[in-house]
């Protein structure tokens, strides 16, 4: 009963939002809240600047500050909250994708000026492939933004799903004054620059001549927003939610620390606790007796003198103890880990224990890539964490002929970290590797020097997108590969691939070859 009322707490979550909206400041109060740190400011170190800086080793200095805060854990009454840190840099954008397979639900922040952006359209596209739950932040009420009727709409049209507001924000700007909780039927009023909050005010209902003494002017102007809201948006249904198809919206300002606590009150009530996840057997239970997890980040330590890396695990079912054997599948041998790490808040311990939803750190020196599974015993297998279509390719070329045992296992290890993906040209039989970002072939040219001592040198290809191709009819699969035998590649599990070089071919492709399928994610 005690292992149930343990995974029930547990709230396992992102904030993601494009860059500048508001996430580590968000994040940063949610940990002011649930007392995990005492002052503003504190996660600032782990924020990688997002100006589009080439000088990825600063970046990377930041991102060794980051593993400690890369998942946050805190207690708030009487849940236990883990907050998955997402890296703001978009060239690490794949890093996302990854922690997003090992959350149970997300808070996305908005800016109210800039409504929805590209990258939180593109964060969004993969919270809807895997259904999960989602709950919108609008942030920076203090500035003049959209008006909350129009973001209502654009919310709904950019994300491509149902909007519900559990708050309402009392004007904006220089004149915000607070929100209207609608799901707790409350007043928070808004005092800017503060660091902690006062309790909301509570009122039993709008006609309340006390609501006309605190908001004067803007008195008549909620009521009919309230009035509104109640009469457009269906009521709120926590399925709806859960299932991913309508997304509770809340107004605020991070910074000012304002219709936070509405929001993490509310938040800890209706985010789901763990949940099943599908392995390619069966369907695994969080309750089940039997421990299993899976590894969806690996963070390599960038200092010379200290290389080993730390696996990230998502505790899946059963309970995790330390010094315990534990199968790892893909290797079919035990481990045992004699100092697994906890992340509460920005303190890195040993751990002795952890449950479903948790998030362990496991000390690796080479056994783990992205996707592994460790279980008590049992055959199993998650479904893979999906690689997305790259968008930039650059041959990589052996620059020492010397070294190229090194370089094609640095090249090895490093696609396993999911650093990039690599993909074998089949009629050259060159490699290619396909990122998301300029940052990461530096990223590999400096690894592969540095960790491996081998020396790599790029080289252009002109190709738009990799796709992964596949048919039910054998016979057009081989033709379509004979014809564009000069466009075809095999992924490094082996699979098909076709390089569009240019959306045009891409388009004619899909045109003319309608028996082939044409995916953008490696998960379908
Ligand atoms: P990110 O992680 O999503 O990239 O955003 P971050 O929290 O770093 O916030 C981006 C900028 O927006 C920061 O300003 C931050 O202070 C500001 N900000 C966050 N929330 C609010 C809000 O509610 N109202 C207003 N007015 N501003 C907000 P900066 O100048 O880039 O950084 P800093 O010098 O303040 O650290």
């Amino acid at each position: 009963m005690a292992f149930e009322k343990e995974i029930k707490r547990r709230r396992t979550f992102a904030v993601i939002s494009h860059p500048d909206a508001g996430k580590t400041t968000l994040t940063e109060k949610l940990l002011l809240f649930g007392g995990a740190i005492h002052i503003a400011g504190a996660v600032k170190s782990n924020k990688i600047k997002k100006t589009a800086t080439s000088d990825w080793m600063e970046i990377e200095k930041q991102r060794g500050i980051s593993v400690a805060t890369s998942v946050m854990g805190f207690e708030y009454k009487d849940t236990k909250i883990n907050i998955l840190d997402t890296p703001g840099h978009q060239d690490f954008a794949e890093d996302t994708f990854r922690t997003l397979t090992a959350v149970d639900s997300v808070i996305v922040v908005v800016d109210t000026a800039k409504g929805v952006e590209a990258q939180t359209r593109k964060l969004m596209n993969v919270c809807r492939m895997r259904k999960t739950p989602v709950i919108v932040f609008v942030n920076k009420m203090d500035r003049l933004g959209k008006d909350p009727w129009e973001l209502m709409d654009e919310l709904e049209k950019e994300l491509e799903i149902s909007v519900r507001p559990l708050s309402f924000p009392i004007s904006q700007g220089d004149g915000f004054k607070g929100v209207y909780n609608l799901f707790e039927n409350n007043l928070s009023l808004f005092e800017a620059g503060k660091q902690e909050l006062t309790e909301a005010t509570e009122i039993e209902n709008l006609d309340d001549p006390l609501v006309d003494e605190l908001l004067e002017d803007d008195a008549d102007q909620l009521r009919e927003d309230v009035e509104l809201v109640e009469g457009v948006y269906p009521e709120f249904e926590m399925d709806s939610y859960l299932n991913g198809e309508v997304a509770p919206v809340f107004f605020g300002s991070a910074l000012n620390n304002f219709g936070v606590r509405e929001l993490l009150d509310c938040f800890i009530k209706i985010a789901p606790s763990p949940r099943p996840k599908q392995a390619e057997e069966r369907i695994v239970e969080p309750t089940e007796d039997e421990f299993s997890a899976f590894i969806f980040k690996i963070h390599a330590n960038m200092d010379p003198n200290h290389r080993n890396r730390i696996a990230f695990a998502k505790v899946v079912s059963g309970k995790f103890e330390r010094n315990t054997n534990y199968k790892h599948i893909r290797l079919g041998k035990n481990l045992k880990f004699s100092s697994p790490t906890a992340f509460m808040a920005q303190k890195k311990s040993i751990l002795e224990e952890a449950y479903p939803g948790d998030i362990v750190g496991l000390p690796d020196s080479g056994n783990f890539k992205i996707g592994d599974v460790l279980t008590s015993g049992e055959e199993l297998h998650y479904k893979g964490i999906p690689s997305f279509s790259p968008e930039m390719f650059k041959y990589i070329e052996n620059a020492d002929p010397m070294k190229s045992k090194q370089l094609n296992k640095g090249i090895d290890q490093l696609m396993d970290e999911g650093v990039a993906q690599v993909f074998t040209n089949q009629f050259n039989g060159r490699k290619i590797i396909g990122t998301v970002g300029q940052l990461q072939f530096e990223v590999i040219e400096y690894r592969l020097l540095h960790e491996y001592n081998a020396k790599c040198r790029w080289e252009p290809i002109s190709l738009h997108k990799a796709c992964w191709i596949e048919s039910e009819d054998e016979a057009a699969l081989i033709d379509f590969k004979k014809r564009k035998a000069q466009y075809m590649a095999k992924d490094k599990h082996g699979r098909d691939v076709f390089l569009a070089d240019s959306s045009y071919v891409l388009q004619m492709a899909q045109g003319n070859f309608d028996k082939i399928k044409f995916h953008f994610t490696s998960e379908f």
